[in-house]
């Protein structure tokens, strides 16, 4: 397990968000090997808890540390129930994590509508008794990653001062309820307001695609966030965080090495072309937001049946 590097006084640090289906670990090693430059930290996405196992195979390949080399590692867990986190949690320090992350950001249906995820947030007090019995049982650390509230943003207030009751690791708070799901806005004045009031150390996470964003989040004598989380804008240019951390946007040799790694090691992992297929079309639905012009073959290429079309559809989008 890769230690917590020291980061300089006054540096922001950046991390990998976790995206289901996207961010596994075929993915992170492929961003960690071509565009890693400026990564503090990678995100597992989240992994469920089981009844009668401790971890599935799946989610297992996806946090083995030989899976994972060379980066440091955050493996997120999704429940609302706190002996079966206690048991997941533990099995994961045996695999010699020293932090897990705990998911209540999920919005989706399926998963806040049995009251995990964002779910979790409408039941204050189940939430902190839940936070006291995890706390009191873990070994190792514990981050969290949170929405602000249900429907009303300034449900947050409430939150806060649950969260400032634990030992949090970090705060990672994408400032929007769960009903907003990924539209509009992200709340940024609700972030500044109750950063101010965490006692623990806040991430912000949101929106985040250009330096601009960062500046906006960054500049200024008031209390900063210390990291910023990026899923989306990492989709979009796998080198933005290296760009942000003052290096270079991608070449177009860089992007072409990118994706064919990705194409080889997900044909390693799945082996059918078609799933292949689906992973990289998932992947330009958000990287071809950047190819202005090109959307006549970005829609070709989203619609294309086979990996051998896709593969020529992609060499005409980077030209
Ligand atoms: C396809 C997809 C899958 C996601 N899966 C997870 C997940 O497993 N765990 C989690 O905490 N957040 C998940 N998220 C939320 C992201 O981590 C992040 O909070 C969100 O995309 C907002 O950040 P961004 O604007 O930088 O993308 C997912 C988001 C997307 C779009």
């Amino acid at each position: 397990m890769n230690k917590e590097k020291p980061v300089e006084s006054g540096k922001v640090k950046y991390y990998l968000a976790p995206m289901e289906g996207i961010t596994g670990h075929i993915f992170r090693k492929a961003i960690h090997d071509h565009f890693g430059e400026g990564i503090d930290k990678y995100y597992s996405p989240f992994l469920v808890v089981h009844e009668k196992i401790a971890i599935s195979n799946k989610e297992l390949k996806d946090v083995l540390p030989r899976n994972n080399e060379g980066m440091r590692l955050v493996p997120q867990i999704l429940t609302n129930d706190a002996e079966g986190f206690i048991r997941t949690a533990d099995y994961l320090t045996k695999l010699s994590y020293d932090e897990v992350n705990l998911n209540l950001g999920c919005p989706s249906k399926t998963v806040a509508g049995k009251g995990r995820g964002s779910g979790f947030l409408s039941d204050i007090t189940g939430l902190d008794g839940f936070l006291y019995r995890i706390f009191e049982g873990c070994k190792c650390s514990i981050s969290i990653k949170t929405r602000i509230g249900i429907y009303d943003p300034e449900e947050f207030k409430e939150l806060i001062s649950v969260y400032n009751k634990y030992p949090v690791k970090e705060l990672i708070i994408h400032p929007r309820v769960r009903y907003e799901y990924y539209k509009g806005c992200p709340h940024r004045d609700i972030f500044f307001k109750y950063m101010e009031q965490s006692l623990n150390p806040v991430c912000y996470n949101g929106d985040v695609f250009s330096e601009k964003d960062i500046d906006e989040l960054t500049a200024g004598t008031g209390n900063r966030p210390g990291a910023v989380m990026i899923g989306r804008g990492m989709l979009k240019d796998p080198s933005l965080i290296r760009r942000l951390s003052g290096g270079k946007k991608y070449t177009k040799d860089e992007i072409k090495a990118f994706l064919n790694r990705l194409i080889s090691d997900y044909k390693y992992e799945l082996g059918g072309d078609k799933q292949v297929l689906m992973k990289l079309k998932e992947l330009w639905g958000y990287l071809g937001q950047s190819y202005q012009g090109k959307e006549k073959v970005l829609k070709q290429l989203l619609k294309c049946t086979t990996l051998q079309e896709l593969k020529i559809l992609q060499e005409q989008m980077i030209g």
